[in-house]
């Protein structure tokens, strides 16, 4: 079964059990800075595990792309991906624990889906801890279900449990469905969680029942969710037999033209440590690839999502230098790339241009760059092997980065290859200390702030339609938001307009914003269609995806009294009196044609 297939099943398959399909989202998340990537299928769809009502319904089925980078220095083994594909069913108030687990085994098992024999699968359910229990609930249905008692592994919170991606969100107890891949059956004495490696965890059904707050505390939801994610690349691992998510036909293409500008010719398959760099230069160019050709698309940086975009390239880049390959060779690979999931995702073909222009820039630079600093490691090497403790300073490596723009982890690569270790307190030491000499109230937060789906978030959420709507009526309606980010301490607000504002229109939007505040509008909400929604006179993101039932938020006495509409997934205040004192710190260009406003409420 390719991966096309397996799509088109799951989709199929919930739709039958009265799912709406929705689109997957943007990989990079907007108002959520507590994560630079959409990790997981639930991800876009938190304000609606934590009780806001979705237009498409109760019951939800979706494929979403997600970046988790938290293994990257795993990439290049058979298994780990740092881009992958997650198919995902939701009831938001509806079905729980027995719904979901049987829809689950029907579609794992029936010979008219995907056919799994029942013995080959095992499961896993939480085994209890402090206030909750363990849950027997669901163990009883998988059992019911034909799963017999010695393949249901009952494990602590640290397997069992999903919990929000950054600090604060829905969460709760989950059941996790395993696939043994072993050649020989252990005789069932062993389940997941042993080490044996031999059972491949391919579907997750989480019970979302709490609400992680800012302090810390597990509120019980009002309305308990299920939010399921099957991972596309496992599932059509071993449906094919395969062991290695690189031995699938998903890769099958990509591989073909990572080897292809090899010198001299290579078979993948060939030289384990060939392999390991062909599988690093696959999966890093995938997910570049998808990354550029977003619609929220990021280029390559020194903060933020840009870097960890940065950070894939150039080790892909050094990969490939590795295998001798040499030329302008990335954008081939994401070729390959956009050629085989853009039936999917259509926006790979509408920013092939892009994706390919920034491979390679980054790409050339990159190389050039990577030429010198090597050149310059394999001067200190002599040195540095002569340090007995076999550790490089953190000074040294500090300087390859600041210098040559020399990414700390490829200094530890090549510091590895040669048996050493790098200090890495004492770069990061250096590190830190170079940010804070360059940030000058700088506005770059690396790993998000504070920021969740709180009080506060939502108070800032509610301003950026307030001050989309204060610059159109100022600079007029070529104003589009272009982005947004908030975080705990302030929001930040990205839009189309060709010139530095003055102080006076400064002053101005301010105040529109500031007496929208004052006259405590009150904020509603209604579903249509996204062209009910444009007659309407609602704004609407260019570029985004929607579905075909939206969310319109007007801000305003009635619908057609209004100060602002705009097709939005909420969550907002119900009053903009809510807000407190609104006002811009900075307006300062943000890239060609786009400016960025930097605001906070008091
Ligand atoms: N959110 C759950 C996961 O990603 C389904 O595993």
């Amino acid at each position: 079964m390719t991966a096309d297939e397996l799509r088109s099943k799951y989709i199929e398959f919930f739709k039958t059990k009265g799912h709406a399909q929705i689109q997957g989202k943007s990989l990079i998340p907007e108002n959520d800075p507590t994560v630079l990537f959409t990790t997981a299928g639930m991800h876009p769809l938190v304000p609606y595990l934590l009780g806001e009502d979705h237009p498409a319904g109760k019951r939800l089925v979706d494929y979403q792309k997600c970046i988790r980078t938290g293994d990257i220095d795993s990439v290049g083994d058979p298994s780990h991906l740092t881009f992958f594909e997650m198919l995902g069913n939701w009831s938001l108030g509806d079905y729980f624990k027995e719904g979901a687990i049987e829809m689950s085994f029907e579609f794992l098992t029936s010979p008219q889906w995907l056919g799994i024999p029942v013995e080959k699968l095992a499961v896993t359910v939480f085994k209890g801890e402090g206030d909750v229990e363990r849950d027997d609930e669901s163990a009883a249905v998988w059992k019911r279900m034909g799963i017999p008692e010695n393949r249901i592994a009952y494990l602590p919170r640290e397997d069992n449990w999903w919990g929000p991606a950054g600090a604060t969100g829905p969460c709760g107890p989950d059941s996790e469905m395993f696939y043994y891949v072993g050649d020989a059956p252990c005789g069932y004495d062993c389940k997941p969680g042993c080490s044996c490696g031999k059972w491949l965890e391919i579907w997750n059904d989480v019970f979302m029942q709490y609400n992680k707050d800012a302090g810390g505390n597990y509120v019980p939801l009002e309305r308990k969710c299920v939010d399921t994610g099957m991972g596309i690349e496992r599932t059509v691992t071993i449906l094919n037999g395969k062991t290695s998510v690189y031995d699938t036909e998903i890769f099958a293409p990509i591989i073909a033209a990572v080897t292809a500008p090899i010198p001299g010719g290579y078979t993948y398959g060939a030289c384990p440590d060939k392999d390991r760099s062909i599988r690093i230069i696959s999966d890093h160019i995938r997910s570049a690839t998808f990354i550029l050709g977003d619609p929220k698309a990021v280029s390559p940086s020194n903060v933020g999502a840009g870097y960890v975009l940065r950070r894939l390239i150039r080790r892909a880049v050094r990969h490939g230098h590795k295998l001798g390959i040499t030329g302008n060779w990335l954008p081939p690979i994401a070729a390959a790339v956009v050629e085989k999931f853009a039936g999917s995702y259509p926006e790979l073909e509408s920013g092939r241009a892009f994706i390919m222009e920034e491979l390679e820039k980054e790409g050339r630079k990159f190389y050039e760059t990577l030429q010198k600093g090597e050149h310059e490691f394999e001067k200190m090497l002599p040195n540095l092997l002569k340090n007995p403790k076999k550790i490089m300073s953190g000074r040294l490596a500090f300087k390859l980065y600041d210098t040559y723009g020399f990414p700390i982890e490829l200094t530890e690569e090549l510091a590895a290859e040669n048996g050493m270790k790098v200090n890495r307190e004492e770069f990061d030491e250096a590190f830190k200390k170079h940010q804070e000499l360059s940030r000058a109230g700088g506005d770059q937060a690396f790993k998000g702030g504070l920021a969740d789906h709180s009080e506060i978030t939502t108070r800032y959420h509610t301003a950026t339609h307030l001050l989309q709507k204060a610059l159109r009526m100022v600079l007029g309606d070529h104003v589009a938001q272009k982005g947004s980010n908030i975080t705990a301490e302030r929001m930040r607000f990205d839009f189309s307009h060709g010139a530095p504002m003055t102080k006076e229109e400064i002053k101005k939007v301010e105040d529109i914003v500031n007496g929208a505040i004052k006259a405590d509008l009150p904020v509603t909400v209604q579903v249509m269609s996204l062209d009910e929604a444009k007659n309407a006179g609602a704004i609407a993101l260019f570029g985004e995806k929607y579905e075909n039932q939206v969310k319109v938020y007007t801000m305003g006495k009635s619908p057609l009294d209004y100060f602002s509409k705009e097709v939005c997934g909420g969550p907002h205040v119900s009053h903009t009196g809510e807000l407190g004192k609104f006002a811009i710190q900075k307006e300062q260009s943000s890239s060609a044609g786009i400016r960025r406003i930097r605001a906070v409420l008091s």
